[in-house]
């Protein structure tokens, strides 16, 4: 795999599968869990990283019944071209700073807090316009969003407000009913996924790739 896609990232905030592959991280979820599963809002894995993981690679091992568990994705090559000239102007100027604390770990940071151990916060900028072999992407994690790389006036909390909203739009949406053993394979740098909410159990196993 190395020879093929790259070299496996290590994720900084999840113990991996056993000694031998400890680049296999375990996403799973019990029926028993409460509060939203991991991974329950639009991001990019690892933005808050300062070299974001290029794929991601998602390996069926449980899941519940079709379609009750899917995984949504969002196309940023499409949200870019659908943007209208001005906002592309605004918005190539500007990064984006992303935090492993940032919206979508509110649960899991609260979680570590009632144990007293809350792990190391990291944070990233990037910009938010990049170009990908000669194409243009938004890349921004709304999950680990915290602000613009500047003053954050009236003005530019608009802008955000407009930009998650336009990056997930259903148009631009495609949602994965999983099956078992099934593996999904995707550009980390210009596409948004999410977990769709479900009771359930489901184990995944994840690699990412730098
Ligand atoms: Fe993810």
């Amino acid at each position: 795999m190395q020879k093929k896609f790259g070299k496996p990232a290590n994720y900084p905030r999840l113990k991996g599968l056993n000694k031998k592959y400890p680049q296999i991280t375990v996403v799973q979820r019990k029926s028993t869990d409460k509060g939203p599963s991991f991974g329950e809002q639009f991001h990019t894995d690892s933005s808050y990283t300062k070299k974001p993981p290029r794929y991601t690679m998602l390996l069926s091992k449980l899941v519940p019944k079709k379609g009750v568990a899917n995984t949504d994705f969002s196309s940023q090559y499409l949200a870019y071209e659908k943007l209208s000239k001005n906002y592309k102007n605004k918005l190539k100027k500007l990064k984006g700073i992303y935090s492993s604390h940032g919206p979508i770990s509110i649960t899991t940071v609260e979680r570590e807090k009632e144990k007293g151990k809350i792990s190391k916060e990291l944070i990233s900028r990037h910009k938010i316009i990049r170009t990908i072999k000669n194409k243009k992407t938004i890349y921004c994690s709304p999950g680990h969003f915290l602000k613009f790389n500047t003053h954050m006036t009236k003005q530019k909390k608009e802008l955000k407000k407009f930009l998650f909203n336009h990056q997930t739009k259903k148009t631009f949406q495609y949602s994965l009913e999983w099956e078992k053993d099934q593996l999904t394979i995707w550009d980390n740098r210009a596409m948004l996924h999410q977990a769709t909410p479900f009771k359930g159990n489901r184990i995944l196993h994840r690699i990412t790739i730098l």
